[in-house]
């Protein structure tokens, strides 16, 4: 079981939906940071439930740092950071133990941990454990912003429509349904040459930290699948010099080049699917006698994953980033106390 990525700039998640608590351990943040816990809840607060269009859990997210902050300074030493749970509610997933969501990962936990898996709010297959990702990744915005780099993501379309959105979202959560949709994410300033040619390609890094987010079915670097479709000439992306700096007249690349990045924004497209549990009657197996057996949600759950995962998309480019940052040795290691 894995729950742990990076390779300097280290992430390990622990925690389930309906555990105590859930967090983030960061290893390998350069010591002397000087950490702006706001702009952390800030971030948090873009992920938070209980808002419109989301589910109705409301979950305060007040963080606690336990460990690797010294007056408000990083030591060097692994941050711990925990978010307790509060507004837990079980009932309805000891009724449903046996009955297997389609579209969910009910049926996979419960063939992989033979049964002893934490089944409660999705245990740790629940969207609740991103909060540590945004954490993490609120670091690695804080520590990139000193190279310059910065990284935003935004709402392409929901359910299939760039417009009328959130509308979008309504219309299905009152027929009892849910939609997915597209988020772009973008990094600027981010400095040619970090990235390996084969293994640890800079783009296979963030495409496998942006698959780790629950829901995701796709990713896509700048004209990404569309790229398929057109002539060389039409996707080579030319060279020319601006401001006595090597750039390309278009990012059909999305920033990476054999792994590499180019000195061009890095955008990467990522499609999420519709949320699983729907309010519509669907039907299922019980697993128990392996009869089909009607299946009511009656849970609390988002009706579409994309207004919170902004920030979640942001999280894992910061992440993936700031790593290759360390690696390519472009972020100081020490920052000198003032
Ligand atoms: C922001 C966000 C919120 C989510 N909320 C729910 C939810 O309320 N109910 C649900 O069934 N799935 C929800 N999901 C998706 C599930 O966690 C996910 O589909 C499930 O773990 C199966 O994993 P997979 O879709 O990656 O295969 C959410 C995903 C995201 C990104």
């Amino acid at each position: 079981m894995s729950n742990a990525f990076g390779k300097i700039f280290q992430v390990t998640s622990f925690g389930e939906s309906h555990g105590p608590c859930i967090g983030v351990v960061v290893d390998g943040c350069p010591a002397g940071l000087k950490i702006d816990p706001k702009k952390i809840a800030d971030d948090l607060a873009r992920r938070r439930p209980g808002q419109i269009l989301t589910t109705p859990r409301n979950e305060t997210d007040d963080f606690k740092i336990l460990s690797g902050l010294v007056d408000g300074h990083t030591t060097g030493a692994p941050l711990c950071f925990i978010i307790p749970n509060h507004d837990v509610d079980s009932a309805q997933y000891e009724e449903r133990r046996f009955t297997p969501r389609p579209g969910h990962a009910d049926y996979t936990a419960f063939i992989k941990y033979a049964g002893f898996e934490d089944y409660r709010g999705g245990g740790r297959f629940s969207a609740r454990v991103t909060a540590g990702f945004v954490i993490a990744g609120n670091i690695a915005k804080q520590l990139l912003e000193k190279i310059g780099v910065t990284i935003s993501a935004k709402i392409i379309e929901i359910g299939g429509r760039s417009e009328k959105m959130m509308e979008r979202i309504a219309e299905a959560a009152e027929s009892g349904e849910s939609v997915g949709g597209i988020i772009e994410g973008e990094a600027l300033n981010i400095p040619a040459g970090l990235g390996e040619p084969l293994f640890d390609k800079l783009d296979a890094e963030l495409a496998k930290a942006l698959f780790s987010l629950p829901a995701v079915k796709g990713v896509e670097f700048g004209s990404g699948f569309a790229a398929a479709r057109k002539l060389g000439s039409e996707n080579n992306d030319p060279y020319e010099i601006q401001n006595g700096k090597v750039v390309t007249k278009t990012n059909n690349a999305g920033g990476v080049l054999g792994g590499i990045s180019n000195g061009m924004p890095i955008v990467a497209c990522v499609a999420f699917k519709p949320i699983a549990s729907i309010a519509k009657p669907q039907e299922t197996l019980d697993l128990r006698t392996n009869r089909p057996v009607p299946l009511k949600i009656e849970g609390r759950f988002d009706p579409c994953p994309i207004p919170r995962a902004v920030v979640m998309v942001e999280a894992m480019m910061a992440i993936v980033l700031t790593d290759f940052a360390l690696m390519g040795q472009v972020l100081p290691k020490v920052f000198k106390r003032q």
